[in-house]
């Protein structure tokens, strides 16, 4: 049987992660029972809810010091006794960080099939029609409900999620402005996604940009950052604005994450609904292919940055909250 490269757990991070808080281990695949398929991962979603798992106990416990990292991944299966899936079969699921895994029978719902389509990477299906792409599609669709001629902001905009979530907001005819920490990230969303605007948070002035392209004020806050930034973006909504709380990224790596003038929701009136995109599992692959109409209709682009290697996972991860990624963020196994 061939080795398997796994990536355990040895030490829950303090900050970003160090060298050692993921440890590479090598153990034989063990061998096949009745009801199992083995698939080789090829590819490794990267998502800062991993960091996370690696911390505290959330929506799903945290990962057990010396267990494998809990991680989405493409697999194909090359060997299999199982009833729902056979060899070449290519799947999405939480595969682990770890070369090869074994699919056990009773997980035909935890892995799900990618199909075959042409002009689409496989990889797409870990992105603009996985789970971020997914998460863009219930939190715009469900959660901000946008109306035409409404004024969109989103934060990390440039990121998998947010890049998504921006141009739906396009697609229903809002001004979308985009938050983004470099300026070749906010080019990409003004010149080739069409938001209206883009402000890299890193200037200095970025409060007064923020303020000059929100004229009429903000109607939805697709918030991915929290923070100083959402608590600047609440200061321009206007009366009755929705927030889509999606996800707090800056206080992942440390303790708060703010923001400090809650008070506003209340003088504002503002909803604010936080969601798991997994609340809408049963509703995945109609929401998939709506997603994929608009890629092929151009309506909707994406971009991946790939790193090489499973042991490259670590520094991988710490690139969501150092910014290192524009779009999907993925390993290549
Ligand atoms: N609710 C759900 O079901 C669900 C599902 C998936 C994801 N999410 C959430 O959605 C958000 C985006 O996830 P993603 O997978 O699409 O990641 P992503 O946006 O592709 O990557 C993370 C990006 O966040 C930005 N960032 C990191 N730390 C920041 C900080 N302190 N201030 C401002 N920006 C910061 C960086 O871009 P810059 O260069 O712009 O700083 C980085 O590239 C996360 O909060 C995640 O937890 C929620």
């Amino acid at each position: 049987m061939p080795i398997n490269r796994q990536l355990r757990l040895q030490a829950r991070p303090k900050g970003l992660l160090a060298p050692g808080d993921l440890q590479l281990t090598e153990s034989p695949v063990p061998e096949l029972q009745d009801g199992q398929a083995l698939a080789k991962v090829k590819y490794l979603s990267m998502d800062p809810t991993m960091r996370v798992w690696m911390a505290v106990d959330s929506y799903l416990p945290a990962v057990g010091i010396g267990d494998v990292m809990r991680a989405a991944g493409l697999a194909e299966v090359i060997e299999s006794r199982h009833a729902q899936f056979k060899k070449g079969d290519k799947l999405v699921g939480l595969t682990g960080l770890q070369e090869y895994v074994v699919i056990e029978a009773q997980s035909k719902f935890s892995f799900q099939k990618v199909p075959s389509i042409p002009f689409l990477s496989d990889t797409a299906f870990l992105g603009v029609l996985g789970m971020t792409g997914l998460t863009a599609y219930f939190g715009m669709t469900e959660i901000a409900k946008p109306q035409k001629g409404e004024t969109l902001v989103v934060s990390s905009a440039a990121g998998a999620t947010g890049s998504v979530a921006g141009q739906i907001g396009k697609i229903h005819g809002c001004r979308v402005v985009g938050i983004a920490g470099t300026d070749d990230k906010c080019a990409w969303l003004t010149d080739e996604l069409g938001f209206d605007a883009a402000i890299n948070y890193k200037h200095a002035d970025w409060k007064e940009k923020l303020a000059a392209a929100t004229p009429d004020g903000i109607d939805i806050d697709y918030e991915n950052v929290g923070g100083e930034i959402m608590e600047e973006v609440l200061k321009h909504m206007n009366l009755h604005g929705r927030v889509v709380l999606c996800g707090l990224i800056s206080g992942y790596t440390k303790e708060t994450a703010g923001p400090a003038n809650l008070g506003i929701l209340i003088v504002k009136r503002l909803k604010v609904e936080g969601f798991l995109v997994l609340d809408y599992a049963s509703r995945f692959t109609d929401a998939a292919m709506e997603l994929g109409k608009w890629k092929m209709l151009g309506k909707l682009k994406d971009r991946q940055t790939i790193v090489e290697g499973l042991e490259k996972a670590s520094e991988a991860i710490n690139m969501l909250f150092t910014g290192g990624n524009t779009g999907k963020l993925i390993v290549k196994v």
